[in-house]
């Protein structure tokens, strides 16, 4: 708002957000990540503090100071968000995935550092399908009436990807960013799509995460009170 303050819209509601880039270890020092930094779910976090809700913030590989007021869970890898969120989200109102999760891992983890042999080719990685953990809070929905959020980065043909991944997770809202090299990941600023299975279509300017953190919640905030009214 022009004010400067926060609406207290989301008091009394406990919202879940996962933020950051999994990572997905080969061996003891390896792993296969992402370039993720957790920068909007963090401001996402901050904004749902300063709106009154009680925040749970699942935190994947991220290097960025806590923000005040939030329960802080701290995961590594796929699975391991996938537990986190799935038992925060139990008594959630809402449900952000704004974390980057791999969507393979190695089949194989190597307990001992994986050593290179002079004259011998690398031994080839296979990799496994991890869960879809938003497609499946989405077709859950611990609790009535719970709103969840997806993220997507994509590089071509962004809105008609965005729409049918939309449809394929089967969530409320879905924000999509155009990535590249330079676009987004790392960076203090975030330009968006956010699409709505009710059909709508907002644009997001290009302009600090905050700003797309607040324009997220005042789309989650209206669609939590009409379902529990
Ligand atoms: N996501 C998830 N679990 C996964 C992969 C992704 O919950 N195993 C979530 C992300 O947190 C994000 C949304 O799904 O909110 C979309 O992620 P994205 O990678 O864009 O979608 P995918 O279905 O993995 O499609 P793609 O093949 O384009 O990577
Ligand atoms: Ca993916």
């Amino acid at each position: 708002p022009a004010s400067g303050v926060a609406e207290p819209d989301l008091v009394g509601r406990h919202v879940v957000i996962s933020a950051g880039g999994t990572r997905e270890p080969l061996d003891p020092v390896r792993f296969l990540g992402n370039r993720s930094s957790g920068k909007q779910g963090y401001a996402l976090a901050r904004t749902a503090v300063a709106r009154g809700a009680r925040v749970t913030l699942v935190s994947a590989n991220t290097a960025l100071a806590d923000p005040a007021g939030v329960d802080l869970v701290r995961v590594g890898t796929a699975l391991q968000l996938r537990e986190a969120v799935l038992k925060a989200a139990a008594d959630a109102d809402a449900v952000v995935m704004a974390a980057a999760v791999a969507d393979f891992r190695p089949a194989e983890y190597a307990g001992g550092k994986i050593k290179k042999k002079d004259g011998q080719e690398p031994a080839p990685v296979t990799l496994v399908r991890n869960p879809d953990i938003l497609a499946e809070i989405s077709a859950d929905r611990a609790r009535e009436g719970q709103v969840v959020v997806g993220f997507a980065a994509e590089t071509d043909d962004v809105l008609a990807n965005g729409r049918s991944k939309l449809l394929r997770k089967g969530c409320d809202l879905l924000v999509v960013n155009e990535v590249g090299e330079a676009k987004t990941f790392g960076s203090e600023e975030n330009e968006a799509v956010i699409l709505s299975s009710d059909g709508s279509e907002l644009a997001v300017p290009y302009g600090p995460k905050e700003s797309l953190a607040d324009v997220i919640w005042d789309q989650v905030a209206p669609r939590l009170a009409a379902r529990r009214a």
